[in-house]
């Protein structure tokens, strides 16, 4: 698939403020810093579409993104970024929530990882927040440029193993820097698509 016009629609905070609409979503989900709006931009081919920061926290807000007037990117907030006091944790947690268990137009989450890391309690509680919300959750290693070939193939192993993962469940590493894995994330979005 090729998108031609990737558009930002809304930062949203209310269920009243999402797309009225109907298109299919595609949400990303993940530890803040691990690199989703990177992400974003790289499976666009745009650089400052989503917007990113190396001060973890940019993205507090579920901000939609429109693909040619077929289907929607979604950024969802980071979580695990300690600066944020306790009442935004819970109002976090309230937005996530809001998306996932009542947006109706919402096909798949993907979930990002760091390749370097073991993942943590955050990262394991948000996949099973994903799976006990009915969607699959397809999981991004992200920032596989850091490691050598060998260490990629180790850390996805090690990842699966402690996300519990299923036999079948995908997982694919990926890099905004080097466009690893642009093509294996298009091709299940393609696949999420046609079914
Ligand atoms: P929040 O909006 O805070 O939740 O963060 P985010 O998950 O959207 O992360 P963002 O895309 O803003 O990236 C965070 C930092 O990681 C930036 O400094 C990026 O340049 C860097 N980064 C993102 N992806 C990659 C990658 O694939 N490789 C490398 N080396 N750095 C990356
Ligand atoms: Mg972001």
């Amino acid at each position: 698939m090729k998108i031609k016009n990737s558009t930002f629609v809304i930062s949203a905070v209310a269920k009243s403020q999402y797309p009225e609409n109907h298109l299919p979503e595609f949400a990303f989900a993940g530890r803040s810093n691990v690199g989703k709006s990177s992400l974003i931009n790289m499976l666009l081919g745009r650089r400052g579409l989503a917007k990113t920061s190396s001060t973890p926290g940019k993205t507090q807000l579920v901000n939609f993104y429109d693909m040619d007037g077929l289907f929607r990117f979604v950024d969802l907030p980071g979580y695990g970024f300690a600066k944020v006091s306790k009442v935004k944790k819970e109002g976090w947690g309230k937005i996530i929530d809001t998306y996932l268990n009542e947006r109706e137009d919402l096909i798949e989450v993907f979930q990002l990882v760091d390749i370097r890391h073991k993942p943590s309690g955050e990262d394991k509680n948000m996949y099973e927040w994903i799976r006990n919300c009915g969607f699959n959750g397809i999981v991004l290693a992200t920032k596989s440029d850091k490691l050598s070939k060998n260490q990629v193939a180790q850390q996805i192993a090690m990842i699966r193993k402690e996300l519990k993962m299923e036999k079948d469940a995908v997982i694919l590493p990926v890099s905004s820097t080097s466009r690893d894995g642009k093509y294996e994330v298009w091709d299940v979005i393609n696949a999420l698509f046609e079914a």
